[in-house]
């Protein structure tokens, strides 16, 4: 079997029936998709297939035999983060990071179909992806801010400010 994974030509030797979570995971070391409940009920092993978000846990490799797989490491890099990725760092979007790879995936694909700022789209775009620590205001808060292209001063969010809050509060 055949994947791009990335946008590189992997094969596959994983048999048929692999979910494409352990492929990813234990094959080719791409570890940023995560096992949480491996039933298709968190979310967090979310990847891009085609550009669709998909819960990896539920796929057999060969069902997706000639896809194109995106990961997080695949829309941007430390050095240029994509615009979903700034402002999930300028929002604090993440806390102890294991749900937020397939959420800035499923988000990442919502605003490449043309998502907006609307809350409720959000949800919606986000429904069934489970977060244990941020309480998801935080998630809605950064996507809405990409959908509106807003631009961030991460050299100050890196530095522990709270960019999300007034000046007074800091
Ligand atoms: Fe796939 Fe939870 S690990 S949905
Ligand atoms: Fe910890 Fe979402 S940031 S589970």
């Amino acid at each position: 079997m055949k994947l791009t994974v990335n946008g590189v030509a992997r094969e596959i030797e994983s048999p048929l029936l692999t979910p494409l979570l352990a492929v990813l995971r234990e094959e080719l070391q791409i570890t940023s998709p995560k096992a949480g409940c491996n039933q298709g009920g968190c979310g967090a092993c979310t990847v891009l297939v085609d550009g669709e978000p998909r819960r990896s846990c539920l796929l057999p490799v060969a069902a997706v035999n000639g896809a194109e797989i995106t990961t997080v490491e695949g829309i941007g890099t430390p050095e240029r983060l994509a615009p979903v990725q700034q402002a999930f760092v300028h929002h604090y979007g993440a806390q102890c990071g294991f749900c937020t790879p397939g959420f800035l995936l499923a988000a990442h694909a919502y605003l490449a179909h043309g998502g907006t700022d609307d809350r409720a789209g959000i949800e919606e775009a986000l429904a069934g992806h489970m977060c244990r620590c941020t309480g998801y205001v935080k998630i809605i808060d950064a996507v809405a801010a990409a959908a509106r292209g807003d631009s961030f001063d991460l050299s100050t969010t890196a530095a522990g400010r709270f960019t999300t809050h007034t000046e007074a509060a800091r």
